[in-house]
């Protein structure tokens, strides 16, 4: 069998290093908001090139805690992709209204050309999801966000290490910059099939901005400026000191998981037709009519959280693999005006044909940095040998 992912090859390979941070914090008994939280918060903002980080409970909450941190109020709108079904939850929860915007046919992002005219009056923040590892067009983004005078905030959740080109002048040279340091703030998920994740859940905020650091870390604990003194109303989100010392480790790889990742990927541009094509032409299959392989923008360096290609017969093929023992998954089937539970809070006027052609067409096949050249060889080999 071949997962779509499997955490328990890596855990062999970091077992001793693991065993032996879980000793460390099972002896100083302490578990909540202690030296192995603080430690990773300030190597995650070192890493990502942030002044600040707030480690809190999982991803959804450092999305809803950063819009609250920004002045989100119930009924404000926010602004998302209409395909990120995981992000709509963070909008919702504190009673905002999520305000769909396509997504570009070959990016899965965030269309620029499309986001102007989502934004009304009522609009307060605009939420950029890098999704399957892929970095949005934050330039065209950032321009249109300074233009309305609105907030930007980066879902990284799929994206850790995924970077951006940026030039700030023609005068001035080009660099690159981590996801979650361009717009206001940005979050990320430490679930644990994220490229870096933990053993439950966790999440983290980062931000430059000093205002928005010390609101996100009143609010993960009752808004409290000082035990039993709540100064904002807040609630319990923390990372615990399990989940940061498991992150402490895994965050020294996190680069050559990137890396094999993207191996993997070009690995699959390589074995699926047409043969022999260059990964810098993966656009041009794009007018092929039978599949559709990730591109990557030539501004973004992809991480490749997962490899989703696009086929019209998805169904037929995800069942044909699944029957020779090829897991795949669909993220996500559903376009967010499309779920039932959130109907009265999703702002259901317009279209979005780009999100719902993507989730009746997109198929996520393995992907994790343990999986060996010759599983990539088969799943390659089967999803074509169907496709023929
Ligand atoms: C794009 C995106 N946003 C937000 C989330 C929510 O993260 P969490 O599961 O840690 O709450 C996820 C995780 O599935 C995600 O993939």
């Amino acid at each position: 069998m071949i997962p779509v992912f499997d955490i328990t090859r890596q855990n062999k390979i970091l077992k001793r290093e693991l065993s032996l941070v879980f000793s460390d914090v099972i002896q100083k008994g302490v578990f909540i908001l202690g030296k192995h939280v603080s430690d990773f918060e300030t190597a995650f903002a070192k890493y990502i090139g942030s002044f600040y980080a707030v480690g809190v409970a999982s991803g959804t909450d450092a999305l809803s805690l950063a819009l609250l941190a920004l002045g989100i109020k119930p009924g404000d709108e926010v602004v998302v992709p209409a395909n990120s079904y995981p992000t709509a939850f963070a909008i919702t929860a504190i009673g905002a209204v999520a305000k769909l915007v396509d997504i570009g046919k070959e990016t899965f992002n965030i269309d620029p050309k499309m986001l102007s005219s989502a934004i009304t009056k009522k609009t307060k923040a605009i939420i950029v999801v890098h999704l399957y590892g892929q970095p949005a067009d934050m330039q065209a983004i950032i321009k249109i966000s300074k233009e309305f005078n609105i907030p930007v905030v980066e879902d990284c959740a799929q994206a850790h290490g995924a970077e951006v080109k940026v030039q700030k002048s023609l005068k001035e040279k080009t660099e690159w910059k981590k996801v979650g340091s361009l717009g206001d703030v940005g979050c990320f998920s430490f679930y644990p099939t994220k490229n870096l994740g933990c053993f439950g859940d966790g999440g983290m905020v980062v931000t430059n901005n000093p205002d928005i650091y010390k609101k996100v870390k009143l609010l993960r604990m009752y808004g409290e400026e000082s035990r039993y003194n709540s100064i904002l109303i807040g609630r319990n989100s923390r990372l615990d000191e399990i989940q940061a010392a498991v992150l402490l480790v895994k965050l020294k790889y996190l680069d050559k998981w990137n890396e094999r990742r993207r191996e993997i990927a070009e690995l699959y541009h390589l074995l699926t037709p047409p043969p022999g094509r260059s990964p810098s032409a993966t656009f041009q299959v794009s007018l092929r009519p039978t599949i559709i392989l990730p591109y990557e923008a030539p501004y973004v360096r992809h991480v490749y959280h997962l490899y989703v290609i696009r086929v019209k017969k998805r169904d037929e093929l995800k069942s044909y693999l699944d029957k020779i023992g090829i897991k795949t998954a669909i993220h996500y089937p559903v376009p967010i005006h499309f779920v039932p539970s959130m109907k009265y809070l999703v702002d259901q006027k317009g279209d979005f044909p780009e999100s719902e052609t993507a989730c009746n067409e997109i198929l996520s096949l393995p992907m994790f940095p343990e999986l060996t050249d010759d599983e990539v060889q088969q799943v390659a080999e089967k999803t074509i040998k169907f496709l023929k």
